[in-house]
């Protein structure tokens, strides 16, 4: 099951009756990082109503091993810390997927999506500076962390999406 933490802070941020609206909106525009409280809560309990209708399909029997892709987390050393506290006693990390890009290039990819349909508030270049500051300063430090536990396997993401999405293939396969 594929769980995006950015598209589940962008969904809890146009949520009228939310708590935490304006600051997710305040981070995510800045590029800063949100609080790991709010991102790890919203992943754990995607993760658990998933695991819930796995549990009801198999007549009520106890799941064990639902599997997660888990993308954009964790994203600084506060995600991290915030995940082996609240996860890390329930979940299994097998391995951490890295999507090796220039930045040149996913400059690019980022400004052709923010004329689409999709309507990012960071999809412009002004968010692009901070978003790549913050990836230097706070995310690149915790893929050499799992660097360090040999965790990490990197994708060539240059290519097109769908050769991109072999390689991808080929690495879950083995
Ligand atoms: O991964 P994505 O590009 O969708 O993330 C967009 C923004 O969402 C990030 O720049 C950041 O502001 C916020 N985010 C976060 N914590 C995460 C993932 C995303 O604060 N773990
Ligand atoms: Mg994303």
């Amino acid at each position: 099951v594929h769980i995006s933490a950015g598209e589940l802070l962008r969904e809890e941020m146009s949520r009228p009756e939310s708590d935490y609206g304006a600051l997710i909106s305040k981070h995510i525009k800045n590029g800063t990082i949100v609080p790991v409280a709010i991102t790890c809560s919203l992943l754990e309990k995607t993760m658990k109503n998933h695991a819930n209708t796995i549990k009801e399909s198999n007549h009520g029997d106890e799941v064990r091993g639902g599997k997660f892709l888990i993308d954009g987390f964790p994203r600084n050393y506060d995600n991290l810390q915030g995940w082996q506290k609240q996860m890390s006693d329930k979940t299994c990390v097998n391995f951490i997927l890295f999507f090796d890009c220039p930045q040149d290039i996913c400059i690019k990819r980022c400004l052709k999506r923010g004329k689409g349909a999709m309507k990012r508030t960071d999809d412009n270049e002004e968010s692009l500076k901070k978003r790549l500051i913050t990836y230097a300063n706070d995310t690149l430090p915790i893929i050499q962390h799992y660097e360090k536990l040999n965790l990490v396997r990197k994708i060539d993401a240059t290519p097109s999406p769908e050769l991109v999405f072999q390689q991808v293939r080929k690495l879950f396969e083995s």
